[in-house]
């Protein structure tokens, strides 16, 4: 379970061919605005969750009809636990209803589920569900759906950090092997490509403690549409507007 092992994955199909050479293998999104755009309806924060829930949906199912590969969402921060106890609540049992009534149906779409974060702090219950959920998709190869729960980046890195330090101090590595690919493979992420775009809903512009290693040359797509207003156009207009940057990693301009 990638909460613990950050066990590897088989990496990614053939990237880029000819055809979708601007196709990012690997889009993250910071699902943001659910509570704003409830307020706007003098709606609770919960309905605003609700309905973000059923733009996941619809973003999957454009990923996948795009034939993006990997899709991360993060649906829950380590900074989240400080809401109030009556929404933390409402967004896990929002979780547990999405699990049960979607699982099945995902696996049937040939959609592969791995969580990352730190998932013991939903308890026992819901970590079975999350295993469940992953034993079930394991085989899957038409899509790999990431979902941040209880996530954070720095988190993630000193995961990284003490899984090092530890292989160090049993003598499994040396000192001296530790690069960033001996890093990057302890992170919650290991054997996924690093996310050639990073979306965020609502107009905020920051990335929340999401993917800080990970995102070190993402492309960075602000948009100002909430969440649950989040469609299959919107998923259009992310890979319109990646398809235009240039990318140069540091090199010089082409
Ligand atoms: C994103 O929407 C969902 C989570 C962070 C769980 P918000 O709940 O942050 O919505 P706003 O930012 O208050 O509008
Ligand atoms: C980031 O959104 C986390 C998720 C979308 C899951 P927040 O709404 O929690 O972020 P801040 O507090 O505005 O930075
Ligand atoms: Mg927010």
């Amino acid at each position: 379970m990638s909460s613990t092992t950050g066990a590897a994955v088989s990496s990614a199909s053939p990237a880029s061919t000819a055809s979708n050479a601007h196709l990012p293998v690997h889009v993250a999104i910071i699902m943001d605005g659910n509570g704003r755009w409830a307020a706007a309806r003098g709606l609770p924060r919960v309905a605003g969750h609700r309905a973000g829930a059923e733009a996941v949906s619809r973003c999957l199912r454009a990923a996948k009809a795009k034939g993006v590969e990997y899709l991360t969402l993060y649906a829950f921060s380590s900074e989240n636990w400080r809401r109030e106890p009556t929404e933390v609540a409402d967004l896990t049992s929002l979780l547990k209803y999405y699990l049960r009534h979607k699982v099945a149906e995902l696996h049937k779409e040939g959609v592969r589920i791995r969580f990352v974060g730190d998932l013991g702090r939903f308890g026992p219950d819901l970590v079975a569900e999350l295993e469940r959920a992953e034993a079930l998709t394991a085989g899957n190869a038409q899509l790999t759906l990431l979902l941040a729960l209880s996530y954070g980046g720095r988190g993630d890195i000193v995961h990284a950090a003490r899984a090092l330090a530890e292989a160090v101090q049993r003598g499994d590595i040396a000192l001296s092997a530790i690069d960033e690919t001996a890093l990057s493979a302890r992170l919650l992420t290991a054997g996924v490509p690093d996310p050639d775009v990073i979306v965020r809903t609502s107009g905020e512009h920051r990335l929340s403690n999401f993917l800080l290693w990970q995102s070190a040359y993402a492309e960075l797509v602000f948009l100002d549409t909430l969440w649950p207003d989040f469609d299959e156009a919107s998923f259009t207009r992310v890979l319109d507007i990646y398809a235009r940057r240039e990318r140069r990693f540091g090199a010089r301009p082409a």
